[in-house]
């Protein structure tokens, strides 16, 4: 039988990698590839000429209740369930410190961060139910950790971290209300995409130049897609459930 996921923000980036990765490694697999348009999904239409078969572009716009459920409407149709999925969507547009942020900045990264991955579990619930294997992986980040980096000096940002430490909350928080579910968030690590370049364009104090050296070459969405399919593939509700995982299969402290 095959597996199905569900992958958000697979546009670009970590998600793009993800859903390229899972459709070579498993021959049986069966990709949803949830995305804000799929009409400019440039990337994930070179794929599916490869994939025809196993996978489908599917709109899925963060915290967007009704598309959320129209979504899960049409994977009930096709396959009756979904086995993994992966909350990938997020954004990080500001770099403001607490002093800087405007409430409506904070909101727009809590209605997508954190909104849209309630909302997309909601959604997702009941065909996560019809699994044998279910699984439920939020993709965070080591910002949100309380007692790292990203909290201590000027350049981390609130609305990012704030709102993944949201996250990571409301994942636990699923994690103990579903014992039957897989469930964690995810650290995938510093990896080049779009949104930390963008993230490292903006910041400009000296802690953030030497922080931009320390990580000066991150690895690519491909290499790090790797590591996350295989360690979501292999997780386990004993070992990970509930639990911040990093891409290095390590637990991060809150
Ligand atoms: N890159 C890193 O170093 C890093 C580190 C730690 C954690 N992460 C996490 O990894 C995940 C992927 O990040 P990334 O680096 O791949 O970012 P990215 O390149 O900016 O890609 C983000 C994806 O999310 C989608 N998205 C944004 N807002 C959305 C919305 N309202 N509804 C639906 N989709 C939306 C984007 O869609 P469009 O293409 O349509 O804009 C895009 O496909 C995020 O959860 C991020 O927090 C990344």
């Amino acid at each position: 039988m095959s597996t199905v996921y569900l992958v958000t923000g697979s546009n670009r980036g970590i998600g793009l990698g993800l859903v390229a990765h899972i459709l070579e490694k498993h021959d049986d697999a069966f990709v949803y590839a949830g995305v804000r348009n799929p009409g400019q999904a440039s990337d994930l239409r070179a794929l599916q000429i490869r994939y025809s078969s196993r996978m489908a572009i599917v709109e899925c716009v963060s915290a967007d209740v009704e598309g959320n459920a129209g979504l899960a409407g049409e994977i009930e149709k096709r396959h009756g369930r979904v086995d993994t999925v992966v909350a990938n969507a997020a954004i990080c547009n500001s770099s403001d410190t607490v002093s800087e942020i405007s409430a409506a900045d904070i909101e727009e990264h809590f209605h997508v961060n954190v909104t849209g991955t309630v909302v997309l579990f909601q959604a997702m619930y009941g065909l996560l139910r019809k699994s044998a294997s279910p699984r439920f992986v939020p993709i965070s980040t080591s910002a949100a950790c309380l007692d790292g980096n990203a909290i201590k000096f000027p350049t981390g940002s609130v609305a990012y971290g704030a709102t993944k430490a949201a996250l990571n909350w409301a994942t636990r928080k699923i994690h103990f209300e579903n014992e039957w579910l897989v469930v964690f968030p995810l650290s995938p690590g510093p990896v080049d995409t779009d949104m930390r370049r963008t993230m490292l364009a903006s910041v400009a104090s000296g802690t953030s130049q030497k922080r931009r050296k320390a990580t000066e070459n991150p690895p690519t969405a491909e290499i790090v897609s790797v590591a996350l399919v295989k360690l979501i593939d292999e997780s386990t509700r004993d070992k990970d459930g509930g639990q911040f995982v990093h891409i290095d299969g390590t637990q991060l402290s809150w």
